[in-house]
């Protein structure tokens, strides 16, 4: 006798969106591990995914700008995993984007989301971007579906972004005062998000997906001192003469005030505390600071 798609005993359909992007791309490959059922791969351009097509993963079109592909995309998922997009640039476009996703899938009768929000969205963060987040929480908490809010910390990886200018000059200019950010691999946020995903309601909530511990930026110093054996002191600054010395320095223009306002929210202690969240989900303790710098320590003394 068939099994109808709905009966308990028969595995759901997990779709990531997103899929092409770092995260989603880890994501999946992680799901793919623990996820006995149906893997679906969402993504404005499938082809990119064309080698998913092997590990029997349907790569399927989903740009969250194309009403037609958010009607399509989601059909026949029983869970989804959003991702947040990286639409910046233009004010309100990614939250009416997240906000569309999370319609289309509860149309689509998707019944459980979660999603990769930021740490403590909430009105008042200086975080410039902190709408998006909390506007797309708001909607997914509004659709009534179960779901997982599953707050990341700042990547790890971020810092190679400006660690390179910092290790030349031996000079970390910072606005962040002693507050500390528990930093995360991406690896271990989507490891986390696959483990969420692949629970479902088994793991509702609102959680701070974080790194092993908090680091001020005079401790990243004083580790990367010693890790290279140059010294790497800090430049207190406050928020304008931040934003003054990133100019001086090429950082174009739209970063600028995003940067400063990491610093702010960092200082002002909006950043979680470490949290379980990472080793309770995937059954793994989260890759260390130490660890990430200690990877990249060629590359980083090539630097100084
Ligand atoms: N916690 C942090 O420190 C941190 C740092 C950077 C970014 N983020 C956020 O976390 C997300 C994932 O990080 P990441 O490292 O994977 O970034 P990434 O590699 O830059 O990926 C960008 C993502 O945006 C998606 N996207 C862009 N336009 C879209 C659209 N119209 N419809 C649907 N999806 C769209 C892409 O999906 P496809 O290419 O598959 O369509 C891709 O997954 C980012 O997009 C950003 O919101 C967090």
């Amino acid at each position: 006798m068939a099994c109808k798609k709905d009966t308990p005993t028969m595995p759901e359909t997990l779709l990531v969106t997103g899929a092409a992007g770092q995260l989603g791309r880890l994501a999946l490959d992680h799901l793919a591990t623990i996820h006995r059922g149906p893997i679906v791969a969402g993504t404005r351009d499938p082809a990119r995914l064309a080698d998913l097509a092997a590990r029997g993963i349907e790569a399927r079109r989903l740009d969250f700008d194309d009403a037609a592909s958010l009607a399509e995309g989601f059909r026949g998922v029983d869970r989804a995993l959003i991702v947040s997009t990286d639409a910046l640039g233009q004010p309100g476009r990614r939250l009416a984007q997240h906000r569309a996703a999370v319609e289309a899938a509860a149309k689509a009768g998707v019944r459980y989301l979660a999603y990769t929000s930021m740490p403590n969205p909430a009105p008042g963060s200086p975080v410039v971007f902190a709408g998006d987040h909390h506007g797309t929480e708001e909607a997914i908490r509004a659709s009534g579906l179960p779901h997982t809010i599953l707050r990341v910390s700042w990547y790890q990886e971020n810092l190679l972004a400006s660690l390179p200018g910092i290790l030349a000059s031996g000079v970390w200019a910072s606005a962040a005062g002693d507050g500390r950010v528990a930093y995360v691999a991406r690896e271990d946020a989507a490891r986390a998000a696959a483990a969420a995903l692949a629970m479902g309601p088994g793991v509702t909530g609102t959680l701070d997906v974080t790194g092993p511990r908090g680091w001020s930026v005079a401790e990243m110093a004083a580790l990367l001192t010693r890790l290279l054996g140059r010294a790497i002191q800090v430049a207190a600054l406050d928020d304008a003469a931040l934003a003054a010395g990133l100019a001086a320095h090429g950082v174009p223009p739209v970063m600028v005030p995003v940067i400063v306002s990491f610093d702010r929210n960092t200082r002002e202690g909006r950043m979680p505390a470490p949290t379980d969240v990472v080793a309770r989900l995937t059954g793994t303790a989260p890759r260390t600071l130490e660890a990430f710098f200690e990877s990249q320590k060629a590359t980083f003394a090539a630097a100084a």
